[in-house]
């Protein structure tokens, strides 16, 4: 059965941070591009960055055999974009035109990219340069507009849950208040579902800036409840109110704490929020909150910042069928030519979405969703 209308040869590439589903992706794309529609597949590693240097191979079929529950990217990836890559003295410089020349050079038809929002941005920008361009959404932040869920969400929800549990455990025994700190960006979707699987009694997300009388009435009415143990689920992007403050000063404060907390304009030293986030040094949502509760009921506090285990390993049933099924659905509109879009799940259909409708936008947690809503009902707090 040979392909007609659509494309004939295509890259595709990973780009932003891994998770786990990006091989199952690449292989639900590339596997009925080769055999059903006998479009040539042409893999550029390391992301954009391979675009605009030319780092390409042809995939062939026992290239993306058995890569089905394999962690991380059999095509590596970058944070880089081409309109902005990183010159050795610091600088930056637009090599969108050498990204082009290789996608022309190479003789592609369509640029399939698996990313989340930083890459769908690039990709939108490649495409209103004349490229046909196809998005996959992948991201354990699951904060992409456009789709109800993006691969690597599942498996990263998965990981956190299964952490909680074990904190679970060591809390009891030692009566102690566990903060786990959580990834996700500006996003609190990844600790919400977590929070909530684990049974964490506050959860603190982004969306919701939190109080510190809140919580701490929270947990000393657990104490009379005889309950000497409590489990605080912090997203990275968490900030207490009282240092609410405007979105730029907000990112002043989360660089000045990934380099040494200094002060950013705008950060108020009224109330124990900005105090405790003040003495803390280290910028983290998650210090912030331990430190805090410590300090104000004498409770003993274990901070753990899972990190980097949130986007390893092998990924989820769930999120191989999810992958498995973006890449199948890419690879048909490739073979009947349609392109300029991101591929996306709404209720149980896969369908695709302009690019427009999804670059550049982030995708945060109603303060009414659905989950916020089960949560409260089984009692958690979120700090507000
Ligand atoms: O977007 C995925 C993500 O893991 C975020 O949750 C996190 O903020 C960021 O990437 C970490 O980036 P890096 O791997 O570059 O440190």
């Amino acid at each position: 059965m040979g392909a007609v209308a659509g494309a004939r040869c295509i890259g595709i590439l990973t780009s932003g941070g891994d998770c786990p589903g990006l091989n199952a992706a690449i292989r639900g794309v590339a596997k009925p591009a080769l055999s059903d529609f006998h479009i040539e597949v042409i893999g550029i590693e390391k992301g954009f960055r391979g675009l605009v240097e030319n780092h390409s191979r042809v995939l062939h079929p026992h290239d993306v055999s058995g890569i089905l529950s394999l962690g991380g990217t059999i095509l590596g990836t970058s944070r880089e974009k081409p309109y902005k890559m990183p010159l050795p003295n610091g600088q930056t410089i637009d090599l969108t035109s050498r990204a082009i020349e290789t996608y022309n050079r190479l003789g592609l038809d369509c640029l399939v990219c698996l990313g989340g929002n930083g890459t769908h941005k690039v990709a939108y920008s490649l495409m209103q340069q004349g490229m046909n361009v196809i998005g996959l959404p992948k991201t354990i932040d699951n904060d992409l507009a456009g789709t109800d869920i993006a691969f690597g969400y599942d498996s990263a929800v998965n990981t956190a849950a299964q952490a909680i549990d074990r904190l679970y455990s060591t809390a009891e025994a030692h009566l102690r208040v566990m903060v786990i700190e959580l990834m996700g960006h500006k996003a609190g979707w990844l600790t919400l579902a977590a929070g909530l699987a684990g049974g964490a009694d506050i959860i603190l997300i982004p969306e919701i800036p939190y109080d510190l009388d809140s919580i701490c009435q929270h947990l000393t009415e657990r104490r009379r409840r005889g309950k000497w143990f409590s489990i605080v689920a912090v997203a990275e992007g968490a900030r207490p109110r009282q240092t609410a403050v405007p979105e730029g000063a907000a990112v002043a404060v989360e660089k000045a704490g990934k380099k040494k907390h200094k002060k950013a304009k705008g950060d108020r030293k009224d109330g124990d929020g900005a105090a405790a986030f003040d003495a803390l040094g280290d910028g983290r949502a998650s210090s912030a909150a331990a430190k805090a509760i410590s300090k104000r009921l004498g409770m003993e506090t274990r901070v753990t910042v899972l990190g980097h285990l949130q986007r390893g390993g092998v990924p989820t049933p769930f999120d191989r069928i999810l992958a498995t099924r973006f890449g199948t659905h890419a690879a048909e509109m490739l073979a009947r030519g349609e392109y300029n879009c991101m591929v996306a799940l709404k209720g149980a259909d896969v369908t695709a979405v302009p690019l427009a409708e999804v670059a550049g936008k982030t995708r945060l947690v109603p303060p009414d969703h659905p989950l916020i809503r089960t949560a409260r009902r089984v009692g958690t707090n979120f700090g507000d």
